[in-house]
């Protein structure tokens, strides 16, 4: 099946466009997603400066956090929160909270009004925020609130699961290719190559597995659904056809190994399908990428900003690596590689 172009040549192409590939998403996560975090401990950078205490998110320095506890120290973080607190405490001195409560009395005594199909609220609170001024802006602040058929994906996805893109890229895609690529690109022994393959193939689905773990990880801890996108089960079916394609591979041509008739018949099956699940990744891998930065510039990322065309730019990069990894499989390998696709 080689076309009559050299496979050494191309698969140095594809190790270049691999390395520039996995520098861009390393750059992407660490440098603008705020690291590789397991644990989401940065969630402080989806709430913008908000921290875990133990009486949950609360914004960054008003609850020390000392050994676990909430106890309250007179450090510098108190004394910040205690700064902070001062507006409240003024406000809680001066009364003001017994003419709220006047407020809101004299408010729940009213008539309720009776339904009518052109009653607008924002007019009504407009009027009568003479009467009930504390109680008209928390109004306007409720309503201001516009209804959103935003995910709650994009609303908070600021930061978050900067692991997943990480794992998937270098790992399945990455590693993946290099597996692929290894019985042209080596100049080596089949039965080495064989093991080389195998090995990386394992390597990569392994990453692959952990990478769509901690997307769900981080769904679950988010409080956001799973499985709800294209994205989401296309990279299902992508983990599942590998691990089969993986097993099918190691039993027939590795361990214990099918008969010679077996093995000739599996090997053009095993190339078309390990390329379909192939492609099929790193198609997924794009609609990731693209997903994601649609999520962020929905959440206020700059379109043409550097970290949209960082992301951009690196899902290009993915496919152009994909290509060469196809056109290493249908190139020529080394010279003594004539015996291709005898499955030994
Ligand atoms: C072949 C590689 C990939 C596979 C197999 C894959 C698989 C998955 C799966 C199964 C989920 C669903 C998790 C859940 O429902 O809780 C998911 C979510 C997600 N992935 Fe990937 N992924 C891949 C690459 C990427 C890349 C490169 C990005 C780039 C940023 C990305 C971005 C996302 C995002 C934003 C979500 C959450 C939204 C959603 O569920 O669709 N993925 N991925
Ligand atoms: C998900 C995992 C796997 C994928 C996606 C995959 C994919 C591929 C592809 C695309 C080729 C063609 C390579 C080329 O001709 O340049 C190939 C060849 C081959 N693979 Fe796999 N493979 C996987 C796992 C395995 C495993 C576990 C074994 C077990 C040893 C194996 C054994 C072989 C053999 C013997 C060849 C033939 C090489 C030749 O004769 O030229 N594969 N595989």
């Amino acid at each position: 099946m080689a076309i009559g172009v050299k496979a050494l040549p191309i698969t140095f192409v594809a190790h270049a466009v691999a390395i520039v590939a996995a520098i861009m998403v390393l750059v992407w996560c660490l440098g603008f997603r705020g690291g590789l975090a397991w644990e989401d401990t940065n969630k402080n950078l989806i709430f913008n400066g908000w921290q875990k205490s133990p009486r949950g998110w609360v914004p960054s320095g008003i609850f020390p956090i000392r050994g676990g506890s909430s106890t309250r120290s007179t450090g510098d973080s108190y004394k910040k929160a205690t700064k902070w607190m001062t507006g409240f405490n003024d406000y809680v001195n001066n009364g003001d909270c017994a003419v709220v409560a006047d407020e809101l009395d004299s408010y729940l005594d009213e008539k309720v009004i009776s339904r009518m199909e052109d009653f607008n609220i924002l007019s009504w609170w407009k009027t009568n925020a003479n009467r009930y001024p504390t109680l008209a802006r928390i109004a306007r602040d409720i309503l201001a609130i516009p209804i959103t058929t935003v995910a709650s994906e994009s609303a908070f996805n600021t930061s978050g699961r900067v692991l997943h893109p990480v794992l998937m890229l270098i790992g399945l895609i990455i590693i993946g290719g290099e597996a692929i690529m290894s019985y042209k690109g080596l100049n080596l022994r089949k039965e080495v190559k064989k093991v080389i393959h195998l090995v990386l193939h394992a390597i990569a689905l392994i990453l692959g597995i952990i990478g769509i773990y901690a997307a769900f990880k981080y769904h679950n801890e988010s409080a956001i659904v799973n499985l709800y996108s294209l994205h989401s089960w296309l990279g299902i079916a992508v983990i599942s056809l590998y691990g089969i394609q993986w097993l099918y591979g190691f039993v027939i041509f590795f361990y214990p190994g099918g008969s010679t008739g077996l093995r000739s018949e599996s090997l053009p099956w095993h190339v078309l399908f390990g390329l379909f699940v192939y492609i099929l990744a790193v198609a997924n891998a794009a609609i990731g990428f693209l997903e994601k930065l649609t999520f962020l510039e929905n959440s206020g990322l700059a379109k043409y900003g550097s970290e949209a065309l960082l992301v951009n730019f690196t899902a290009v990069i993915t496919i152009l690596y994909g290509a060469f990894v196809i056109f290493s499989v249908a190139s020529q390998g080394p010279a003594e590689d004539d015996y291709s696709y005898s499955a030994i």
